[in-house]
């Protein structure tokens, strides 16, 4: 008899994929049915992953009763009715971020999932990948006191691939598309936010319907500060993260060997992340055992939501002018 958790992916392009092969790698699940519009890509997830049904519409996974839950992986817009529907129909359920487009569409995720006592994880994965998963251990050993501020600088010469990521529609814009991370990241080190302050504009010859540069500050509740700078028009790339806390700071970039960690007293040190494990596999694990043990999953629709009413939140100021209260 197959032990292994059945899963669904539906969704089988860049990031489907990429779940599927970290799935397969732990070892205690199994692609079962694999689930897309597109035929060549169904093909290719077909021949990756050796399902037992290939379609093309997700209805018809949700129907099958050998399937135990389902990974998300479509585009954006997607993934709040994906998410209802496999809810009521008794499926666990792993959705790629953004959790949805507006905390409205978390909010009927989170009952769905919940009158159906299912479970609903959001793959916020930048909390497990290399130098972010890192400052978070240091910062959860105590040894550089308190952290009150997070910068972060994303920016990127993005013209758009003319596909579903142009669209404010289907993405709900660059703060849910990309830096819905960012901003949960901040959350994550930094609790809960309260309010959030955001200026944003169009500067790039590019295919996206929305802004395309933004700055945003959020304030969380005790007292800490996280600022974002944004940006798929600028023509240079860099990605960088700087945390402030009480005895020192951790400054870093994405690659492995750019974090440095700065203690009040003493020399800069450069971080070893090599220890974190693969970002994929353990957020994947973390589902599977949720289901497993019927513990709450590590990242549950809330914190999805929480991050949802980041961006949310930020799209108002920005379109207003005014600080906004959060939660929304
Ligand atoms: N965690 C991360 O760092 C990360 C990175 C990339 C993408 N993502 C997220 O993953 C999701 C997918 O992104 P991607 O890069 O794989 O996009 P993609 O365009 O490569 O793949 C999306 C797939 O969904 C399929 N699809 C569309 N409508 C469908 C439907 N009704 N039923 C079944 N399949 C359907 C498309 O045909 C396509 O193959 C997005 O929400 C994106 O934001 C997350």
């Amino acid at each position: 008899m197959d032990n292994r958790i059945q899963v669904a992916l539906i969704g089988c392009g860049g990031m489907g994929t990429k779940l599927g092969q970290s799935l397969g790698e732990l070892g205690t699940a199994r692609i079962a049915v694999c689930c897309d519009i597109d035929e060549a890509r169904l093909s290719a997830a077909s021949e990756a992953f050796s399902p037992d049904r290939a379609l093309t519409d997700y209805h018809e996974a949700l129907d099958n009763p050998a399937v135990d839950a389902v990974i998300i992986a479509t585009p954006n817009y997607l993934h709040a009715s994906m998410a209802v529907d496999a809810a009521h129909a008794g499926k666990h359920i792993f959705t790629e971020k953004p959790m949805a487009l507006c905390v409205a569409d978390c909010d009927a995720m989170i009952a769905a999932a919940r009158q159906a006592g299912v479970k609903l994880m959001v793959g916020q994965v930048l909390r497990y990948i290399g130098n972010f998963a890192k400052a978070k251990q240091i910062i959860d050993s105590g040894e550089l006191g308190k952290p009150f501020a997070i910068e972060v600088d994303r920016i990127n010469n993005s013209p758009g691939r003319g596909d579903w990521r142009t669209s404010k529609a289907k993405t709900g814009g660059m703060l849910p598309e990309v830096n819905v991370h960012e901003l949960d990241f901040m959350a994550y080190v930094l609790g809960e936010p309260v309010s959030v302050y955001a200026q944003s504009g169009h500067f790039g010859a590019n295919a996206y319907d929305f802004d395309d540069e933004l700055f945003a500050i959020v304030r969380f509740e005790g007292g800490g500060i996280g600022s974002l700078h944004a940006s798929f028009c600028a023509k240079i790339g860099r990605y960088h993260t700087k945390i402030l806390c009480e005895n020192g700071a951790i400054f870093f970039g994405h690659a492995p060997g750019e974090a440095i960690i700065q203690r009040a007293s003493g020399e800069p040190e450069t971080l070893d992340s090599s220890d974190v494990p693969d970002p994929h596999q353990r957020e994947l694990g973390e589902f599977l055992d949720a289901i497993r043990t019927g513990a709450e999953p590590k990242i549950p629709g809330e914190q999805g939501r929480r991050a949802i009413g980041m961006c949310e939140g930020a799209d108002i100021s920005a379109g207003t002018g005014q600080v906004v209260r959060l939660p929304l």
